[in-house]
């Protein structure tokens, strides 16, 4: 995933922007609420959220640091952006900014306190970032040394037999062939087991690493597997291609799912939150 230029992941997710949120009551939603509930923010925190999206994080987060904390919330996508302050001001949250920023080169700005955020969060969307050790390993320094860091990354089943599913539906109805990329270690595989996330947090920067499994298993019925695939990163793969072929793409994931008897769509999640420690 991190092989896409920032352009090309801003205008996957503005494509998938009005899609978003047709599953985050099954995904993102609950996710994002444990995230900040394992984060343990406190009323008063200064918090940001890394690739916020629509804010399925970053709103639970706001409402936990109540008007006296703040959070700035960022991505690439100003249309997932936009969508986050239309929920933000239908619950009256004045204290979250959704700001359209690359997080490779995020500052803190001044309303931060000068030792740094007291938290950063990110549901899955570290693995978005090029060279995802460094990136994440300069945004945890403008965090505070004491501050809390918290992200969430797919488990190594999850999703598994779903996109195997969709590309097996996909690939014949492209112009050319997707990249062969056996052998090759995805950054999301990188951080897919609680042994990896635990010792890639702690590489970036912190100690106390405490990672939870969020078991997500979802009934595989049609609606819920084209929704996932138009409101999530799988999006960019049907870009460029006319609707009628992408109804014959949906026919034929629809067709498979049935064929391999595909019930649920596994979308375990791994929780992962971090005490950040100070740099010299
Ligand atoms: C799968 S979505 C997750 C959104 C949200 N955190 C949630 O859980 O619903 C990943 C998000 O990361 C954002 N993203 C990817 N790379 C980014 C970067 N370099 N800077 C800011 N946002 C980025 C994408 O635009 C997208 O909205």
């Amino acid at each position: 995933m991190a092989d896409r230029s920032a352009e090309e992941i801003a205008a996957t997710f503005d494509a998938a922007a009005a899609d978003f949120d047709r599953v985050s009551a099954d995904v993102w939603g609950p996710t994002g609420q444990c995230l900040v509930f394992q984060a343990g923010l406190r009323p008063g925190d200064a918090v940001l959220d890394v690739g916020s999206g629509t804010g399925a994080s970053a709103l639970p987060a706001a409402a936990a640091v109540g008007p006296t904390g703040l959070v700035h919330a960022i991505d690439l996508s100003d249309a997932m952006l936009e969508r986050g302050r239309v929920k933000a001001s239908d619950r009256a949250l004045l204290n979250i900014e959704f700001v359209c920023a690359d997080a490779t080169t995020w500052e803190a700005p001044s309303t931060v306190p000068d030792a740094g955020y007291d938290a950063l969060i990110s549901s899955y969307a570290v693995f978005f970032l090029p060279d995802m050790d460094d990136a994440f390993a300069r945004l945890l320094r403008l965090v505070r040394p004491g501050g809390t860091v918290g992200v969430t990354a797919w488990q190594q089943s999850a999703l598994r037999e779903y996109a195997t599913t969709f590309f097996d539906a996909l690939g014949p109805h492209l112009p050319q062939p997707l990249p062969d990329r056996a052998g090759r270690m995805e950054p999301a595989q990188r951080i897919d087991t609680p042994d990896k996330l635990r010792a890639w947090l702690a590489a970036a920067g912190s100690e106390a690493v405490e990672v939870r499994e969020l078991p997500i298993l979802i009934p595989a019925t049609e609606e819920f597997c084209w929704n996932f695939v138009l409101g999530s990163g799988l999006r960019g793969t049907l870009s460029g291609l006319a609707p009628d072929v992408v109804e014959r793409i949906r026919a034929d994931f629809m067709g498979l799912i049935t064929d391999r008897g595909l019930h649920t769509v596994d979308a375990t999640t791994l929780v992962g939150t971090a005490r950040v420690v100070g740099f010299p």
